[in-house]
C-alpha cells in the first residue's frame, strides 16, 4: 500500500490539504467573481443613463439605439433614482416577474457569499433587480433588471477554471513535495536502516559500522548516536569473544590445575606426619589452601565459565579468618611487610567465608606487593567495625599509593595491572566478589603514605532485621 510509506503518507495529506484551501478560497473567489459581474452591469447601465441625460429633452432616441445599449449593458431595464423620484432610462419588456431583488450598496459579506451559492443552486433562469450606488450625488441610485442565467453560465465557466488551475498547481506541489521528501527523508533513512541491517548480519565487523554524513542536522544525530551505539557494541562483542575464549582456557586450565592440587594435597599428609615442629605447624595451613583452590578449581568446572556463583553467605567471626588470611599471605610476603589484624575478637559479619577469604588475600596482597616495590619497611593493617547496619572492613598500608594507571582503570579487567606478572584481574575480583554479597568495595584513599580499601558489607544483624 502507498500509504504504509512515508512519502505516500506525504502525498495523501498534501491532496488533503489542498483540498481544504481549494474549498476555503473557492467560496470567497465566488462571490468576488458574482459582486464584479453585477457591478458592472449596474456601471455600464449607468453610463448609458448619464447618455441618456445628456441628450437634448426633445430629441428622441432611436429605438434601435435603445436595444443596442440595452444588450451591451446585458439588462432588461434601468431606472435612475434621484430624490427617491424613479425614472425609466431605459426598458424593454419583461419576460417574467422579477423575483429577487439585491442591494449592492452596503451588502454584508456573509449575505453576498450566501447568494453567490444560491445562484449555483438555481435549476432556471430567474428574473432579478440589482440595486448600486450611482456616482450622480449621494442621493441617486441605479437600478438595473436583468436575467440571472447568464451570471450562473459565467460562475460555472469561472469556477471550472479556478478548479483547473488549482488542480494543475495541487499536482505541481504534489509532485514537488513527493521528490522532496523522497529525497530528503526516505532516502537517507532507506541507508540507516540499510547500513543498521547490514551491520546487525555481522557486528564484528567494523567496516559495517555506520559513518554519519547526513546533511540534516536531525537525521546527522541520529547516524552519530547509531555510529556510537555500534563502536560501543563492536568492541563489546569483541570483548565477550576474547573473555569467551578466555573462559574456555581457564576451564581447561582448572581441570588440570585441579588434578594437580589434589595430588599435592595427598603429599601434604607426610608433611604432617613430620617430626619438625615448624613443618607440622605449616602443614594445616598448606592442607587449607589447597582445598580452597581445589574448590575453586572444581566450582569453576562446574560453572563451566570463568564465573562465579553466588555466594553462599553464613555468620563468622571475623578475626579468624582474617588471622588465617595473613597468616597465609605472610608465607608469600618478603621479610619487610609486616602484616596486622586489628579487627576486634568479637566481631562477626555475614558473608560466604572462601570468598571473603579472596577478597581479603587480594587486597592484603596487592597492598604488600606495593610495599615491597618501595623496598623499605612497612605493614599492612586489617581493622574491622560494625556501623549503621554495616560492617566495614579496610585493608590499609603504608605503600607508596596506587600509580595513576591503576586508579584511572579501578575494578576494570585486564587495564589497571602496573605489576610486572600481575593480570589486573585481582581487584575486579574482589570488587565482584563484594558485590555479590550486597555490599561494596572502594579505594577510600591513596596516597604517598600508603592507600586504604574499604569493604563494606551488610551487617548479621541488618540482614536479620531486614529479614
Ligand atoms: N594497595 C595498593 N597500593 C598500591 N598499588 C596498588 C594497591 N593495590 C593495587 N595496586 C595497583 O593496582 C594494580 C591492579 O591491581 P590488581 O590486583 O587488580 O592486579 P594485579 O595485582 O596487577 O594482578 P593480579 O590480577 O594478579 O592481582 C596493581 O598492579 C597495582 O599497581
Ligand atoms: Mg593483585
Amino acid at each position: 500500500m502507498v500509504l504504509n510509506t512515508l512519502s505516500g503518507r506525504f502525498l495523501g495529506l498534501m491532496v488533503l490539504f489542498v483540498l481544504i484551501a481549494e474549498v476555503l478560497f473557492f467560496v470567497p473567489s465566488m462571490t468576488r467573481f458574482r459582486l464584479d459581474y453585477l457591478q458592472n452591469r449596474v456601471e455600464m447601465a449607468q453610463l448609458a443613463a448619464l447618455a441618456l441625460l445628456a441628450t437634448p429633452p426633445d430629441s428622441e432616441i432611436a429605438p434601435d439605439l435603445k436595444d443596442e445599449i440595452l444588450a451591451t449593458a446585458d439588462v432588461l431595464n434601468v431606472v435612475l433614482r434621484r430624490d427617491d423620484v424613479r425614472e425609466l432610462m431605459f426598458e424593454s419588456p419583461l419576460p417574467d416577474m422579477v423575483q429577487e431583488t439585491f442591494d449592492l450598496r452596503a451588502p454584508s459579506r456573509l449575505a453576498l457569499a450566501r447568494d453567490a451559492l444560491r445562484v449555483f443552486a438555481a435549476d432556471r433562469d430567474r428574473i432579478i433587480r440589482v440595486i448600486g450606488r450611482s456616482n450622480q450625488g449621494a442621493q441617486s441610485e441605479i437600478e438595473v433588471t436583468l436575467h440571472e442565467w447568464p451570471l450562473r453560465q459565467a460562475m460555472i465557466d469561472h469556477g471550472r477554471r479556478i478548479l483547473l488551475v488549482s488542480l494543475v498547481v495541487s499536482l505541481a506541489l504534489a509532485a514537488m513535495l513527493f521528490l522532496a521528501v523522497q529525497r530528503l527523508m526516505v532516502r537517507p533513512i532507506g541507508r540507516v536502516v540499510e547500513h543498521m541491517t547490514a551491520y546487525r548480519d555481522d557486528p564484528m565487523d567494523a567496516s559495517r559500522i555506520i559513518a554519519p554524513e547526513s546533511g540534516a542536522r536531525e537525521l546527522r544525530e541520529a547516524e552519530t548516536a547509531l555510529h556510537e551505539l555500534e563502536v560501543q557494541l563492536t568492541s563489546a562483542l569483541r570483548q565477550k569473544e576474547r573473555l569467551a575464549g578466555l573462559g574456555a582456557a581457564v576451564a581447561k586450565i582448572s581441570h588440570d590445575l585441579r588434578n594437580m592440587l589434589t595430588t599435592a594435597q595427598l603429599l601434604t599428609d607426610r608433611i604432617e606426619a613430620s617430626n619438625d615442629p615448624a613443618v607440622r605447624w605449616t602443614a594445616p595451613k598448606l592442607v587449607g589452601s589447597l582445598a580452597r583452590a581445589i574448590s575453586l578449581c572444581e566450582r569453576t568446572l562446574t560453572f563451566g565459565k570463568a564465573e562465579e556463583l553466588p555466594p553462599e553467605p553464613v555468620d563468622l567471626p571475623l578475626a579468624a579468618l582474617v588471622a588465617e588470611v595473613l597468616d597465609n599471605e605472610r608465607a608469600a610476603a618478603a621479610g619487610c611487610v609486616s602484616l596486622v589484624s586489628e579487627v576486634p575478637a568479637g566481631l562477626r559479619v555475614r558473608a560466604d567465608a572462601d570468598q571473603l577469604f579472596r577478597v581479603l588475600s587480594n587486597l592484603v596482597r596487592n597492598a604488600a606487593q606495593a610495599i615491597e616495590t618501595v623496598g623499605k619497611p612497612g605493614a599492612v593493617k586489617v581493622t574491622a567495625t560494625e556501623i549503621d547496619g554495616r560492617s566495614e572492613i579496610r585493608v590499609r598500608d603504608t605503600g607508596p599509593g596506587m600509580p595513576e594507571k591503576a586508579r584511572e582503570n579501578l575494578f576494570q579487567p585486564f587495564r589497571g595491572s602496573v605489576r610486572q606478572g600481575g593480570s589486573g584481574l585481582g581487584l575486579v575480583i574482589a570488587a565482584d566478589l563484594v558485590r555479590g554479597h550486597g555490599g561494596s568495595l572502594i579505594l577510600e584513599e591513596t596516597g604517598p603514605r600508603g592507600s586504604t580499601f574499604r569493604i563494606s558489607l551488610p551487617a548479621p544483624g541488618a540482614q536479620r532485621r531486614a529479614g
